[in-house]
């Protein structure tokens, strides 16, 4: 056999396996060597907690973002709760997220000690300006604003509707290496949180998230309450929680840092191609890049008619497809007290429809050839 028969055989092999909503694997394989040269010095050296490796990627992601602090923290749930705390919001305090999110946009802001409020979303899936605009009142201490699926919100707008007094935070989880009108994601508002969570554009190898900021005193509040409340050991000065960045973590985002910006690039050809073998069905609504937005497509969300049917059909084929979220947060049993949340129809109904279809780095055209060809038989039938 010659090796472009092999080649070839190899590929017709890969063209019966399923198409994964993400292949952390085909990731890790890229960066393999790195990744295990920079863990065994965390481990050689011992320094896994708030060791150099976690100061080295905390300046790495600030400089990234374009912001001079980034607080590793353990999560992305917990950036955004510290994030909150350390802008003094909490018992009283009124904060707005949108229902569409996540549900830790939502479990954060509960656990700072806030009440919840809930913004609908526009047809872009971010937070609606307008329905901002009447959510607002007098408590309203801070609005947690989501870069969802990949592309930052419409902050200029949000910052002409919302008084000076509320502040805004950016939950960029979904937005790593995206931008808009120059300007990174991830320095938006006084504060913003990110994830790294493994499947996240730029993932840990376990549970990662951080707290970027302009602002001096807000960074040093963060780093205080981020390891039991005091900077110094043995000195605790406000209530705190464990969430440290783990050095073994920030060692390996060190390494995949770099290689975001190309990893994002193949996400962003990912999504023309898909909007090519697409476009022609007149059943399918595909996202679209707002207006002076760099999208990173973390998620490529289509709407079709008949979601769970067309997602059961993808199932049988083998394709991979995912719902992101199934219900808005005023749906969900953890958060019954706002089941009678008003105006938020877009969330409700978008959730009905709205189907992730695989996308990462490295997905091959014939991937994406096989997930469009599944999608469009199932609209057939
Ligand atoms: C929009 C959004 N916010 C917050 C989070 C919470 O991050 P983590 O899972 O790291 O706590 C996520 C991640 O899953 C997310 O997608």
């Amino acid at each position: 056999m010659t090796s472009r028969t092999v080649a070839a055989t190899i590929e017709r092999a890969g063209d019966q396996l399923p198409v994964p909503l993400v292949d952390l694997g085909l990731q890790h394989r890229r960066v393999a060597h790195k990744i295990f040269e920079q863990v065994a010095q965390v481990i050689e050296t011992t320094s896994f907690v708030l060791g150099p490796q976690v100061a080295a990627f905390e300046q790495a992601y600030a400089a990234f973002c374009g912001v001079p602090h980034c607080i590793g923290v353990g999560n992305g749930t917990d950036a955004i709760e510290l994030a909150l705390r350390a802008a003094g919001i909490g018992s009283g305090d009124e904060v707005i997220i949108p229902a569409n999110t996540f549900v830790a946009t939502a479990e954060a802001v509960v656990r700072a000690g806030a009440s919840l409020v809930l913004a609908d979303c526009d047809a872009d899936y971010l937070l609606d300006v307008a329905s901002l605009a009447d959510k607002v009142t007098t408590r309203t201490r801070a609005v947690v604003v989501v870069d969802l699926y990949g592309q930052p919100a419409k902050f200029e707008q949000i910052a002409n509707i919302v008084p000076e007094s509320v502040a805004v935070i950016e939950d960029a989880a979904q937005s790593q290496g995206a931008a808009r009108r120059g300007q990174m994601a991830g320095s938006f508002g006084i504060a913003a949180s990110t994830s790294f969570y493994p499947g996240k554009n730029l993932g840990a190898y376990g549970d990662a998230g951080a707290v970027m900021t302009h602002d001096d005193q807000l960074a040093g509040r963060v780093q205080q309450l981020r390891n039991h409340g005091g900077k110094q050991r043995y000195e605790h000065v406000v209530l705190g929680a464990n969430s440290r960045l783990d050095s073994i973590q920030a060692a390996v985002l060190s390494v995949k840092l770099s290689e975001l910006p190309e990893w994002n690039r193949e996400r962003q050809v990912a999504a023309e191609i898909y909007e090519d073998l697409l476009a022609a069905s007149e059943e399918i609504v595909l996202p679209r890049i707002v207006d002076g937005n760099c999208h990173v497509w973390h998620l490529y969300v289509v709407r079709v008619p008949e979601r769970d049917r067309v997602l059961a059909e993808l199932e049988a084929d083998g394709i991979r497809a995912g719902i992101h979220y199934p219900r808005p947060i005023h749906q969900l049993p953890a958060f019954a007290p706002l089941a009678t949340s008003t105006g938020l129809s877009n969330s409700e109904r978008f959730a009905d429809e709205i189907l992730s279809l695989p996308i990462f780095p490295g997905i091959t055209t014939n991937q994406q050839e096989r997930v469009a060809d599944a999608l469009l038989r199932a609209l057939c039938r």
